[in-house]
């Protein structure tokens, strides 16, 4: 086995990545890192800050000048003004939760249209190349599952192991709107459906870094699979293709 092996999930919205993400990382007690939720953390925090979300330069000096993360770490009572200080904690086989200058901002961050001012700053390079060193620090002994549209392209292309998730986009609207608590009805899945395909499109089209099948990805199509089939189908691969 190698040592610290990567494990990438990509795919688009909804497809099952982050709740697979979850459980492979809770069972090999590897390090898990939700490579959306910081694109969603920076299209969050630039639109509170009254940003233009496709000012590159703009963004560029944001992050670089205003935006701290910090990982499991003791938030300090002080905030330097103007900046967005944020404390992501991680759990064993549950997503991070996430506070900013104090404040819990997990149901915000994961909103709809959060989802969306995030794919808009994740089209803008400075930001994908800013955020590259952070997700690539979250690798650490034992080993790294990582979730996101470019783990195993962009991010870990050395990756030990790659899958890329898909399902058919009425699966992942449903999927959705089960996540964000809200009725499944014809109106609701209809609508999210468009959202859910403007996004893809947003993701899969734009010129850096957009979503693709990495080389020699293991895809899965999780239409039909309940959280558990997901999960044995990619736990016996990894076990198959990396013996772990
Ligand atoms: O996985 P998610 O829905 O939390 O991701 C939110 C947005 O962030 C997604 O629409 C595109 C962007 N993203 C990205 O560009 N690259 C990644 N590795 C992960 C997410």
């Amino acid at each position: 086995m190698a040592d610290n092996p990567v494990i990438t999930i990509d795919g688009p919205a909804a497809s099952g990545k982050g709740t697979l993400a979850q459980r492979l990382s809770a069972d090999l007690g590897f390090n898990l890192l939700d490579s959306g939720l910081l694109y969603r953390i920076v299209g969050y925090t630039a639109s509170d800050a009254q940003l233009s979300l496709r000012d590159a330069s703009g963004l560029e000096v944001f992050i670089r000048d205003r935006l701290r993360f910090k990982i499991n770490q003791e938030p300090s009572r002080e905030i330097a003004p103007g900046s967005y200080e944020v404390y992501i904690f991680k759990h064993v086989g549950v997503e991070d939760t996430v506070s900013i200058n104090g404040r819990n901002v997990n149901l915000v961050l994961r909103s709809q249209e959060t989802g969306v001012n995030s794919s808009i700053v994740s089209a803008v390079p400075e930001v994908r190349h800013l955020l590259i060193p952070i997700q690539r620090a979250m690798l650490t002994p034992p080993g790294l599952v990582a979730d996101g549209r470019d783990m195993g392209t962009v991010v870990f292309p050395d990756a030990q192991l790659k899958f890329y998730l898909d399902a058919s986009v009425g699966t992942r609207a449903r999927r959705r709107l089960d996540q964000l608590q809200k009725p499944v009805d014809q109106s609701s899945l209809v609508k999210m459906i468009s959202e859910l395909e403007q996004r893809d499109k947003r993701d899969r089209t734009r010129d850096i870094a957009p979503l693709k099948i990495p080389e020699n990805a293991q895809i899965l199509d999780t239409t039909n699979l309940t959280i558990d089939e997901m999960f044995t189908v990619a736990r016996t691969t990894i076990r198959e293709q990396i013996l772990i």
